[in-house]
């Protein structure tokens, strides 16, 4: 009789596990008998612009109106010894200088479609060791009046008293938000602030508010661990909410799973993306600083970084084949992950999702991280967190 109980209970917590945890994994992130279409099924011409400059970067930021687009870059082999999130923790494999803010004129292509580009050089700054290197990975930008105000996710590593490295890969990396400001234009910019928070402990990316504050994803619960392994079943991510002083918060309280890089949309609610369960969530901030889930968006494919463009659809890069993905994320020079390109278009009271472009083999389009549209022109601007080139598509 006890047995039989057992049994039962057993079964029906599986079931139960089955229905809210395995289904979530089988058909959301690992994309079970999924449908992934070929690049020429979509009404555009996509290429790779490849150069040492362009290579692994996470995040894109456009500049509509001076036809800009800047990319947070940090070099392939940069990449894959130390990121936080993907638990690369190796500091001193980091390249030298570390990475960079590079400016593309999005209007003035030469006839190979190469646009003239120059590296933003941060002045006024000094990084954990002592020197002027930073470790960028998902950014946003405000402008105030002819001036652009970055802030950045800095992936500092840990350091001693004396400033030499210690092992993040024991303690974990100690990341920061720097705040740098840049006349339109210009080829360099000016380090404004620090913000540095316990609160802030895995920080992915960031979205402006008003008068310096800001809301940042930590994409996992521990910046290192078991607890951080078992996130993707159970959750543990969150948004936090830091003030214009630097005081920071957990303004979520759900326990997210791998909460990507967030977005204020035009309509001023607040986009976090899943890169376990596919969904963006859509949160409303309020007075006290909390932020309030008001919808969810479903597009059953592990994302990241969402991005708004300048008519308030709103972009989103996904990996439709988690095992390809975590191939090509590990093994970037040699492996490629099919992609799926999502726009999200507010409809009334809800959200219509539409894939406006998906490469099945990865022949251009590949562990894409962020996706920009100009939407002056349909072009579509793609940076990947470790390929070492940007990707363009331009509608036929
Ligand atoms: C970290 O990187 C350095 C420099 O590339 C290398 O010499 C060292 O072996 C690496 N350490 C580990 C633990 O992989
Ligand atoms: C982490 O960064 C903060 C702020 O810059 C600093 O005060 C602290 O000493 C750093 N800790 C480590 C272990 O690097």
């Amino acid at each position: 009789m006890a047995r039989t109980l057992l049994v039962a209970t057993l079964v029906a917590s599986l079931a139960s596990f089955y229905q809210f945890l395995a289904k979530d994994l089988i058909f959301n992130t690992f994309g079970i008998g999924r449908d992934v279409q070929a690049i020429e099924d979509f009404p555009f011409t996509c290429r790779r612009l490849q150069d040492k400059k362009l290579e692994a970067c996470e995040d894109l930021w456009l500049d509509d109106d001076s036809r800009t687009l800047y990319a947070a870059c940090a070099g392939t082999q940069h990449r894959l010894s130390w990121n936080q999130a993907m638990g690369k923790l190796n500091a001193s494999a980091r390249r030298p200088g570390g990475s960079e803010l590079v400016a593309l004129d999005i209007d003035s292509p030469d006839s190979k479609g190469v646009f003239p580009m120059r590296v933003i050089k941060p002045t006024g700054y000094v990084g954990a060791s002592g020197d002027a290197s930073i470790d960028l990975l998902g950014f946003d930008a405000q402008i105030v009046d002819d001036t652009i105000h970055f802030y950045f996710v800095n992936q500092r590593p840990s350091v001693d008293s004396n400033k030499n490295l210690l092992d993040s890969s024991k303690i974990g990396p100690n990341a920061t938000i720097d705040v740098f400001e840049m006349k339109r234009g210009s080829s360099q910019m000016k380090h404004i602030r620090t913000v540095w928070s316990p609160q802030v402990w895995s920080p992915n990316r960031v979205a402006v508010l008003s008068d310096g504050a800001f809301v940042v994803t930590n994409d996992h619960s521990v910046k290192l661990g078991v607890r951080k392994e078992l996130d993707p079943i159970i959750g543990g991510g969150n948004v936090a909410y830091c003030s214009p002083s630097g005081d920071c918060h957990q303004a979520t309280t759900m326990r997210l799973k791998f909460p990507n890089g967030l977005t204020k949309g035009k309509d001023g609610l607040i986009y976090v993306p899943s890169s376990v369960d596919g969904a963006v969530r859509v949160y409303q901030l309020h007075s006290d600083k909390m932020l309030e889930l008001v919808d969810t968006i479903h597009t059953k494919i592990p994302l990241d970084n969402v991005s708004p463009d300048a008519v308030g659809d709103l972009w989103v890069p996904g990996f439709p084949n988690y095992a390809k993905g975590m191939a090509a994320i590990s093994n970037p020079l040699e492996r490629e992950s099919p992609t799926t390109i999502f726009r999200i278009r507010k409809a009334g009271e809800s959200y219509k999702v539409d894939k406006v472009v998906e490469d099945k083999q990865g022949k251009v389009l590949s562990v894409v991280t962020t996706v920009r549209h100009d939407a002056k022109t349909g072009r579509l601007f793609l940076g990947s967190a470790l390929k070492p080139f940007l990707m363009v598509c331009d509608p036929k």
